[in-house]
């Protein structure tokens, strides 16, 4: 593992100007309280620099005691949050920010993300996006679950272009077209379930590959996406796990593995799936 290759100053630029880490935790069905603090304290031991969290994910108050505990300067870190559907609408999302930087312990965050494309609503929602991000309480400013689709109907009407799109985004779900999109819209894509969320890791191709780097499959996904250029949140509550996931900056696949890698593709969801989302 090379912790300075998960520091922000190692990181990708964003369109907002600031740096993200290329790889971080995420915290999804992590338990609130000591399992979350645990886990985030675990990672920040490991090097991690970003933490991926959500409001609906209801630990927030955990990853801010946890950062606050190791004492690492705050803009050392990462943190990203999100915006529950229930809470889209412009004064809704204003409060629902503060009620996250609240739980979390501080004055902003780095990355706001719009958790799903709520029909109707999303537009209002973005414009409130833009303010907070001009007034400083978050720094940069994106969205999760958006297709080609919906980030097009968006841009439309946007004074600042989302700086990250967050999509579940992995071999069996690699996403070309919407990564090609997202390139040539200086969005940096950021995938979720990067590790299958440990399904299909049996498939020859990912067996082989990891066989002949002495890896784990864990490992190969996780490099997979980062020859991609996509940022990463592997999530895991064991600490030699989260170490494990962090530990591939030190191997590289051959055009050829990627291209077997790529061509896993199957259109495959592990969570839901926003294609038809109105
Ligand atoms: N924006 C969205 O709508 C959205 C949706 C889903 C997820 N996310 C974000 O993306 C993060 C990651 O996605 P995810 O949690 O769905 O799935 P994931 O990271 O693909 O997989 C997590 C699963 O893999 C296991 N695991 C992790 N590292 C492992 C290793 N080295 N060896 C064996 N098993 C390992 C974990 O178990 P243990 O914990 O027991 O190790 C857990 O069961 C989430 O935590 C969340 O922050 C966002």
């Amino acid at each position: 593992m090379n912790p300075y290759k998960l520091s922000v100053a190692a990181g990708r630029p964003l369109a907002s100007g600031f740096k993200m880490p290329v790889l971080g935790l995420g915290v999804y069905l992590v338990p609130p309280g000591a399992p979350t603090r645990d886990a985030v304290s675990a990672a920040l031991q490991s090097g991690y620099r970003l933490i991926d969290t959500a409001k609906g994910y209801q630990n927030e108050a955990d990853v801010g005691q946890a950062i606050r505990d190791s004492g690492i300067p705050r803009d050392d870190l990462f943190i990203t949050t999100k915006l529950p559907n229930q809470d889209h609408g412009s004064e809704r999302a204003l409060r629902s920010l503060e009620s996250s930087r609240n739980a979390l312990g501080v004055s902003f965050v780095d990355l706001y993300l719009i958790h799903w494309p709520v029909p109707g609503v999303r537009r209002a929602t973005w414009k409130a996006l833009e303010r907070m991000n001009r007034d400083g309480s978050c720094r940069a400013i994106g969205v999760s679950n958006y297709t080609v689709r919906h980030l097009e109907e968006l841009i439309s009407n946007a004074d600042i272009v989302p700086a990250v799109n967050q999509v579940e985004l992995h071999p069996f779900l690699a996403q070309p077209e919407l990564r090609d999109f997202c390139r040539k819209h200086r969005i940096q894509v950021e995938a979720y379930s990067p590790l299958i969320r440990g399904d299909r890791w049996n498939h020859p191709t990912i067996r082989d590959i990891a066989v002949s780097h002495g890896r784990t499959p864990a490992q190969v996904l996780l490099r997979w996406g980062m020859q991609h250029d996509v940022v990463e949140i592997p999530k895991s509550v064991h600490p030699e796990r989260i170490a494990e996931n962090a530990a591939v900056f030190d191997f590289s696949l051959s055009s050829d593995e990627m291209a077997r890698l790529d061509s896993l593709d199957a259109r495959y969801h592990t969570c839901w799936d926003p294609t038809d989302e109105p």
